[in-house]
């Protein structure tokens, strides 16, 4: 990706510019154009889901939006995307909820590890409003508003040539982690050596032995390519974190209440879209990956994984006690919904 960075400053500035000179997003024929976003292929559920919202939103409001997706960091690394989208220079990105955490401590939540004991709770737990909707609505006095969830699937963690079948295997390996502290720390009592880097320079560090792996759901095997370098992906089943589709406030604010139903009905398309695909999406990958690359997937047991982060969740809670009654309210999900291994 980095070898395209040339080209990616030069859209990231125009955009910026027409930005600047026309006030939020440009426009183009009389239309405000909004731009959205993100860091996946356009293969990728999120891009499939991003697409729909496009011709939705056209279709009912045609006449005065016109709405681009861009995809694979053309607007800048996540983090870059999350500040274009806080000052108005676009209207939405996709974003980790672990880079979330450091503009909202509120976020830090759902980046807990072993936090959801099965995909179903949750599921359960990201479409209850009463969960989410205190800590979406945090990062409104940052220029934010988180506006829907997407499914980012479970990351476990995958090396070039190191089968991880306990965390003492992670000994020494340099994994890259996402920016945010809960995923240092996590890595630090699993005892490897985090390195914090943005997703598009993870290829390359692991190609020229920066790092010895990395820590993510089976698509960054085969739509970033990480399978053709790391051949051991090891179901840890360390994090659900979802992905977050945030949009700057003023212009949410700015919508009449017509215009913020369709874009409503917007952010749910793309949710549902984007589940929908994922599954499929999980399954081709590892398919991909096993059969074209080469990647063999481990099942380790996960308990001692989990045993070595535990103490995450009380000291979280210690260090935020708002965030008590919302942990309270996923136990519950994790009660109903129990892992196929309990
Ligand atoms: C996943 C996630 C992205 C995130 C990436 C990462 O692919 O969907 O939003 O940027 O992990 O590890 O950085």
């Amino acid at each position: 990706m980095k070898n395209f960075s040339k080209g990616l400053a030069c859209v990231l500035a125009a955009v910026v510019l027409t930005a600047v000179l026309t006030g939020c997003g440009g426009r183009a024929g009389g239309r405000t154009i909004i731009r959205i976003g993100h860091n996946q292929s356009t293969n990728h559920p999120t891009h499939i889901a991003l697409s729909e919202f496009e011709t939705w939103i056209e279709s009912k409001l045609g006449d005065k939006y016109d709405v681009e997706v861009f995809p694979s960091e053309l607007l800048g690394s996540q983090n870059e995307m999350v500040q274009l989208t806080q000052t108005g220079a676009i209207h939405f990105c996709v974003a980790s909820n672990s880079l979330l955490e450091t503009f909202s401590t509120n976020y830090t939540l759902f980046n807990l590890p072993y936090l959801f004991v099965s995909a179903e709770a949750y599921h359960a737990a990201m479409d209850d409003a009463a969960i989410t909707g205190p800590i979406f609505a945090s990062t409104k006095d940052a220029g934010f508003e988180a506006v829907t969830w997407l499914d980012a699937g479970t990351r476990n963690f995958y090396t070039v040539n190191t089968p991880i079948e306990t965390p003492a295997d992670l000994k020494g390996l340099k994994i890259r982690v996402q920016q945010s502290p809960t995923n240092v720390q996590m890595m630090q009592l699993l005892g490897g050596s985090a390195t914090p880097m943005g997703f598009g320079e993870v290829y390359t560090a692991l190609q020229s032995k920066i790092i010895d792996g990395a820590e993510n759901n089976e698509l960054a095997l085969t739509d970033n390519g990480h399978g053709d370098v790391c051949k051991y992906y090891s179901y840890d089943m360390h994090q659900m974190i979802p992905d977050i589709l945030i949009g700057n406030a003023a212009f949410l604010d700015s919508l009449s209440e017509e215009e913020r139903a369709v874009f409503e009905e917007g952010f749910e398309l793309v949710n549902q879209v984007q589940r929908e695909a994922w599954t499929d999406a999980v399954a081709a990958a590892k398919d991909r990956a096993a059969n074209e690359q080469g990647v063999q997937f481990l099942y380790p047991d996960t308990k001692p994984f989990q045993e070595a982060c535990a103490p995450m969740h009380e000291d979280m809670l210690a260090q935020y006690p708002d965030l008590r009654p919302i942990y309270d309210a996923i136990q519950q999900y994790n009660e109903q919904y129990p892992s196929a291994a309990s």
